[in-house]
């Protein structure tokens, strides 16, 4: 494993549409690990494939530190309610700004193993599967912000 390179704001990989997998392979395994090492190291709650400069539709959640989930080719089927919280991201680091997004998301996608599966998600975790998802659309938090940008505290969580 290895911690790679987190992509910032500005960088044309974090604009673009990113591709599915349509099939697992050692590089893929190895991309997610890597991608988990990374996002524990930065001390993030998630962290799409795009943000280590790979477009491909892959997403690392963990909102508890000790439960991650692998989200391939992930979609929302299912959302509701609201939610409007402080939101920030490894890819603008030291900002944070305010982002609506739905207070309950369930999405389909499928694991290491591509097998399909349902992550239901509320609150935080609801908010960073909106997050990552966006990211694989080429979209960040910040075009999203209700209010201005603001530096962030140290202790404040980035996806
Ligand atoms: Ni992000």
């Amino acid at each position: 494993m290895a911690i790679r390179n987190i992509r910032e704001i500005g960088e044309e990989v974090l604009t673009k549409k990113c591709r599915e997998v349509t099939e697992m392979t050692p590089r893929i395994r190895e991309l997610i690990e890597d991608m988990l090492e990374t996002m524990y190291e930065a001390n993030g709650v998630g962290l799409a494939a795009p943000q280590v400069g790979v477009l491909k539709r892959i997403v690392v959640i963990d909102t508890t530190g000790d439960n991650p989930y692998i989200l391939i080719n992930p979609r929302i089927v299912e959302s509701s309610g609201e939610q409007t919280g402080a939101e920030g991201c490894l890819s603008v680091p030291g900002k944070t700004g305010q982002v609506t997004r739905p207070s309950y998301v369930k999405a389909v996608a499928l694991d290491v193993n591509m097998r399909e599966y349902e992550l239901e998600g509320t609150d935080l975790l609801a908010r960073a599967i909106c997050h990552e998802l966006d990211h694989l659309d080429g979209h960040l938090y910040v075009e999203k912000v209700e209010g201005p940008l603001r530096d962030a505290a140290a202790d404040e969580e980035d996806a």
